[in-house]
């Protein structure tokens, strides 16, 4: 699909892996960074990983379902173009299949999403069922899926071995089965990740899942290049953001201690009238 020609729908997506077009995701969590990328990409992703980006936490685990509501608000009031999906934080779905679909359906309602994502296989094709058939749009998350980073013993990749990747692939397509509308392959070899999307007739999103997946998706500050501290192999930096922010601010800092900011042409000109000059501190509500 030409990119910002109209508004991304879930049917697209699917029309999209049929025709062999390449589906470009990235994450995004507030309103400033939507207005700059919503026309460049087909999905905006209101990942769970802001409680790494936005709120500083070491994993995703402590995001609440108010986090993902408030980010999920922000991005959709500078959505025009791209599918907004939002994910679902831990313990939102793992439970009750009722509470599960009530907390998907306050991301589209309260949040404004049009889709929501959930980590895991098996454990939770209940929820996606159930959602899928009143009509929220569910993207599953398989392969190194961070809410079970403690399960894992660290961000490992997933699904090497014949048992791994078997389970793997049955996951896949029991998601398929129970509704998804779409798949992100976290951190799983290439071949694998070739060899479910060749199974599924929903599209394939990976993260450092290779090339053969029916699309890509990263997390944008990892892209942008905003920090400089453990970058995964897979993230490749389209900038350095990060360090343009740096020298900006360092310039500004600078020009503000040696009073050459604000200079002439970022002051407003005007004389002072004489009155205005003798009139006494008091006299002015000082
Ligand atoms: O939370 C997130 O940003 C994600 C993507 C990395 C797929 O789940």
């Amino acid at each position: 699909m030409p990119v910002a020609e109209k508004r991304v729908r879930v049917p697209h997506l699917l029309e999209m892996k049929a025709k062999g077009e390449p589906i470009c995701m990235l994450t995004a969590y507030n309103y400033t960074f939507t207005r700059l990328i919503d026309d460049l990409v087909d999905i905006i992703l209101v990942g769970d990983s802001l409680g790494n980006v936005e709120l500083g936490y070491e994993t995703t685990l402590p995001v609440t379902m108010e986090d993902m509501i408030h980010h999920t608000r922000a991005v959709s009031r500078a959505r025009r173009h791209a599918l907004l999906v939002a994910d679902m934080p831990f313990l939102s779905f793992q439970g009750e299949t009722a509470a599960a679909v009530e907390n998907a359906g306050r991301l589209l309602k309260e949040g404004g999403a049009d889709a929501v994502k959930l980590e895991g296989g098996e454990p939770v094709l209940e929820a996606v069922r159930r959602m899928s058939k009143i009509g929220i749009p569910v993207m599953g998350h398989l392969g190194l899926t961070p809410q079970s980073v403690h399960k894992f013993g660290g961000f490992k990749v997933q699904g090497r071995g014949e048992e791994a990747a078997v389970k793997l692939k049955t996951d896949a397509l029991a998601l398929e089965e129970a509704g998804a509308f779409a798949l992100v392959l976290e951190s799983i070899p290439a071949e694998l990740a070739k060899e479910i999307t060749a199974s599924l007739t929903i599209p394939t999103i990976g993260i450092g899942a290779g090339v053969h997946c029916d699309g890509q998706v990263l997390v944008i500050y990892d892209m942008l290049g905003m920090f400089d501290d453990y970058v995964p192999k897979f993230v490749k930096r389209y900038g350095a953001i990060g360090e343009q922010i740096r020298q900006a601010v360092s310039a500004y800092s600078s020009e503000v201690r040696a009073r050459q900011f604000p200079d002439d042409a970022h002051s407003y000109g005007a004389s002072v009238p004489a009155a205005l000059a003798k009139t006494k501190p008091e006299e002015v509500g000082h």
